[in-house]
């Protein structure tokens, strides 16, 4: 007689329980409603010749019903023979026909008389004795030691069941944790960057490439196609990462059409049977694809599609939940970066048109303002500050007379030499400045610049008369910023001096008016952009003044 294998998808025993059955002598077996029993471990040979015979398969199964109740309690299926059924499930349930169970085989003294097992020697032409004394006497059982064993047993199958179950359940977890991590992971890095001066364009590349690397796709690219929902440089724009099969031109073309396709039912979703799309080049793509729409309101504007997994395995539902949760961060993001834009245009622009009517109330001053914040922002660079202290330096630059609201145009404007008194008026306008930032929260930090920049290195500027590096570095570069451009251009109480007589004269005031450390970095600056700016200004300002630098009158000539 030949025994099958265990034909159930899951194990009747599972391994642990096994091993500690056969370390404590028991016989197991898989047993199904044909009587059969199928060893799941050694067997000795009494045992063996036992489950093989017909007399017993057949008592095994006229007892069938009775095991498959699962009850805990042994069942005597032979003189001196029981079975213990050992359920699969925590709880008593009873086993269908098809399916196995598993059951442990447990020996009385009444073996040792059995006629079955006299008969069956006979038919075996098995020597009695023999046989008889080939078993083993210790592990013969007394009827109430069968019925304790059982129920240790039972025991034993409910605590190594409960045992599994949470194994499972922590493997489960486990994974669920895995993939959480991750999904918070990216989500965590996503939100790092979503700073507003980080560019849309530097995030969604940023983004795209994360995500790619995190769902593990061959290739993944993001596309933005409406021009109306004022995305501005990015409409029209593509972005890649990975290793894509086509150009880039091909996956943009194929792009635009599938946002087509999914425009009218936009969702997320792994597309397959990709020829009937009837999209040239599409099928090249890879088998199955997923696609992302990215929604801004109730509007598509763009999509992330990714195909082949790099571990060959299915894009899983995992992976488009992770997907789509990106591309709902990323339409928040770029929400909230054309609302950046539009405010800080709005900003800049109002800030404009404040400096030009400040440095409009003195006609020689025309662009002063913008001129200093460039200069200033080009030193800032220099002195190795980082960008965003960059443009708030700029800020500042053009913010740096704003007290001169406060200053009389008669005083301001007034032609040759000023009173001591006028000169005081003058002097006010740092302070003026810095009081009329004090109240603006967002622009607390520019206030050092706008009431420092008149003090000296030495300490004999206005309006504390501090010196050295008690005054702010944004004080210190404004106000070298501010000497420069006053000296490059015309003012009305002299001409603009020539460039090299300009940085004569701050070499001339390194270390007594201007910060030595800065006139040295001063020095290495481009001043083209300076020049440039200052020709802008004499274009716009045409017929009204003589703005003009004694570079420009030098160049020319
Ligand atoms: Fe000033």
């Amino acid at each position: 007689m030949t025994f099958v294998q265990n034909p159930s998808p899951t194990p009747v025993l599972s391994d642990r329980l096994r091993e500690r059955l056969v370390s404590l002598g028991i016989a197991i077996a898989a047993v199904g409603s044909d009587g059969r029993l199928m060893p799941l471990d050694d067997m000795s040979p009494i045992e063996r010749l036992i489950i093989k015979a017909p007399a017993f398969i057949a008592t095994v199964r006229r007892h069938w019903s009775q095991i498959s109740q699962c009850s805990g309690e042994a069942v005597r299926v032979w003189p001196g023979v029981w079975l213990v059924p050992m359920p699969t499930a925590r709880r008593r349930r009873v086993v269908t026909k098809n399916q196995l169970m598993a059951v442990a085989m447990l020996f009385d003294h009444d073996l040792l008389d059995s006629e079955h097992l006299h008969l069956l020697c006979d038919q075996q032409e098995l020597d009695l004795k023999a046989t008889l004394a080939r078993i083993d006497r210790d592990s013969l059982m007394t009827r109430s030691e069968v019925d304790r064993m059982a129920k240790s047993l039972g025991w034993m199958k409910q605590d190594s069941v409960e045992l599994d179950r949470r194994v499972f359940e922590l493997q489960t977890m486990s994974q669920q944790l895995a993939e959480s991590y991750e999904e918070l992971s990216l989500m965590y890095k996503l939100s790092s960057n979503m700073m507003v001066n980080q560019t849309p364009v530097n995030f969604l590349d940023e983004a795209c490439t994360e995500l790619q690397q995190v769902v593990g796709l061959r290739w993944l690219s993001l596309q933005i196609v409406d021009q109306e929902l004022g995305l501005g440089e990015l409409a029209g724009s593509i972005f890649e990462a990975g290793d894509s099969p086509v150009s880039t031109e091909a996956l943009k073309r194929i792009g635009v059409e599938l946002i087509e396709q999914i425009r009218a039912d936009p969702k997320t979703q792994v597309l397959d049977k990709l020829d009937e799309r009837k999209i040239e080049n599409l099928t090249t793509l890879g088998d199955h694809l997923l696609i992302v729409p990215l929604v801004r309101g109730e509007k598509l504007f763009g999509m992330i599609f990714g195909a082949e997994k790099l571990d060959n395995s299915h894009i899983s539902s995992i992976d488009s939940k992770l997907c789509s949760s990106l591309a709902s961060t990323m339409s928040i993001f770029l929400q909230n970066a054309m609302l950046f834009e539009d405010m800080q245009g709005m900003f800049m622009g109002t800030l404009h048109a404040l400096t030009s009517s400040i440095d409009a109330k003195d006609s020689y001053t025309h662009g002063h303002s913008e001129r200093v914040a460039q200069v200033s922002r080009a030193l800032a660079d220099a002195v190795g500050l980082d960008a965003h202290t960059c443009d708030r330096i700029y800020i500042a630059g053009l913010l740096h007379d704003v007290g001169k609201i406060g200053v009389p145009e008669s005083v301001l404007c007034k032609p040759g030499r000023l009173t001591v008194a006028e000169f005081e008026l003058i002097k006010q306008h740092p302070e003026i400045g810095a009081r009329i930032l004090k109240d603006i929260q967002q622009m607390n930090d520019l206030i050092p610049g706008v009431l420092y920049h008149h003090e000296r290195w030495d300490g004999n500027g206005y309006p504390h008369r501090l010196a050295g590096e008690s005054i702010d570095l944004f004080g210190r570069i404004l106000g070298l910023a501010d000497a420069f451009d006053a000296m490059s251009t015309n003012r009305t109480y002299r001409r603009a001096l020539k460039h090299q007589d300009v940085i004569d004269e701050i070499v001339r005031c390194s270390g007594t008016q201007f910060d030595p450390t800065l006139v040295d970095l001063f020095l290495k600056l481009d001043f083209e952009p300076f020049f440039d700016l200052v020709l802008t200004h004499q274009a716009s300002h045409k017929g009204h003044d003589p703005i003009s630098t004694g570079s420009l009158e030098s160049d020319s000539s």
